[in-house]
């Protein structure tokens, strides 16, 4: 047992629930396995002499949980953000995506993308790829090398999209969906994993949707997509779905809205009543994407009110709505998001706290992928040591602090070592 088994020595931050931080300085955190056994004082008498390894007085963190993102879209991020989503999908989205019909180039930039992922504080993701099945899977390739865990998904889109970024129809979307599966069993990955991905309703016939849902129950895969991001967006759905009573409705008439799949959905910044009720009763995933929808002028999603009624939330980066990778800058943009929207649209809710921003990129968003997000005994050995000692400053600061300067000033740098249940990555 002692073979696997080794602590790390540091000052902890984690979270409990979405309003309590715990701090844990300079103690012992203990992974058997790949699993937290707890935080020590003291190293107990059973783990002595196992390896410890020394980080005192660094911040240790579990991994961050980007629950959503685009890895052919980081090739352009930082650019084209003056336009709407609708336009902008048909601007720089679309053609992008069309490159990686090419293998060369999905190779070419996949690798800058899971390089610059697996440096980041980011340890597991769910990830759009491109309907192309070659470059998906060279996409997973490239993934399950950097010892991230991730679900990546081959997107579907049979209709309104450009003839150059299109299936030809539901059945061929469907067979290449299937023989992407196939492809992926056959690999024996043990980080990578396949999430059925219909790109969002606009661009998927029912046909579509009967075909993938289909799919889901015969292979239980779990389900990401897009919900209610965009005014001009949402007016589309409703003239394509007449009859479904909200935007999500149109995904759960298909049996892909949380009841039957595990299901993350990105944005949902204008959910009515409605649907907000579904997705609590259906365990829908809000992937909060606050910079995305800062950049796309898409609008402030009530994500307190998401906590405060007790959604699974986590945050998504949404590369490259989002200009980075970096779920610090993500962290940062929802608390910024969130006194806007108090002062601006609802002083209903309050802003939100530090404290829930760590949440929602830990602990919120980590248990889509199981126990996952805490240093608690029993969950998954995911963990970011930081280094903050290039932020100098004369004053002398608390753990608290020290956290909450990592949400604005954090990036690649102040990581030193990363851990992914039990594995060392950097
Ligand atoms: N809705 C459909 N496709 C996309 C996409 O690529 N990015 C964002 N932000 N929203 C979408
Ligand atoms: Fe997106």
């Amino acid at each position: 047992m002692l073979n696997n088994t080794f602590a790390l020595k540091g000052t902890f931050c984690y979270s409990k629930d979405s309003q309590n931080l715990i701090i844990r300085e300079n103690a012992y955190l203990i992974c058997n396995n790949g699993i937290s056994e707890g935080i020590y004082e003291e190293l107990p008498a059973c783990f002595q002499g196992i390896q410890v390894i020394d980080h005192t007085n660094r911040l240790i963190i579990p991994g961050l949980i980007d629950l959503h993102l685009h890895a052919p879209q980081y090739t352009f991020r930082g650019t084209g953000m003056d336009l709407e989503l609708l336009d902008w999908l048909n601007t720089s989205a679309f053609p992008e995506e069309a490159r990686y019909a090419e293998s060369d180039y999905a190779q070419k930039a996949y690798q800058i993308f899971t390089e610059d992922l697996k440096q980041s504080p980011t340890t597991r993701a769910c990830i759009f790829a491109t309907l192309h099945t070659d470059a998906t899977m060279i996409l997973m390739n490239l993934l399950e090398d950097t010892g991230l865990k991730t679900m990546v998904g081959k997107v579907n889109m049979d209709r309104n999209a450009p003839s150059y970024l299109m299936e030809q129809n539901a059945s061929t979307s469907a067979a290449a969906t299937r023989q992407w599966i196939d492809a992926v069993s056959g690999r024996h990955y043990q980080n990578t994993f396949p999430i059925l991905t219909p790109r969002f309703i606009p661009s998927c016939s029912d046909e579509l949707l009967i075909f993938l849902s289909e799919i889901q129950q015969e292979f239980h895969l779990p389900v990401q997509s897009h919900l209610s991001e965009n005014p001009g967006e949402i007016h589309w759905v409703k003239e394509l779905c007449p009859d479904s009573l909200f935007y999500g409705d149109a995904y759960d008439h298909f049996g892909l809205f949380g009841a039957d799949a595990p299901t993350v959905m990105a944005h949902c910044v204008y959910s009515t009543e409605e649907e907000i009720h579904r997705m609590k009763e259906n365990g829908v995933y809000v992937a909060h994407c606050p910079e995305s929808n800062e950049n796309l002028s898409s609008g402030i999603a009530p994500v307190k009110r998401y906590l405060e009624e007790g959604l699974s939330v986590g945050l998504g980066s949404d590369v490259a709505g989002g200009s980075t990778e970096n779920l610090f800058r993500a962290m940062a943009h929802a608390i910024q998001m969130s006194k806007m929207r108090w002062r601006l649209v609802d002083q209903k809710y309050p802003a939100l706290k530090s404290e829930e921003a760590f949440y929602m990129a830990t602990k919120g968003g980590g248990s889509f992928f199981g126990k996952v997000g805490s240093f608690e005994e029993g969950y998954e050995f995911d963990a970011v040591v930081l280094d903050d000692s290039r932020l100098e400053s004369s004053r002398q600061m608390s753990v608290k602090d020290r956290l909450e300067r990592m949400i604005y000033l954090a990036d690649e740098r102040e990581v030193k070592a990363k851990y992914v249940r039990g594995n060392k990555i950097i």
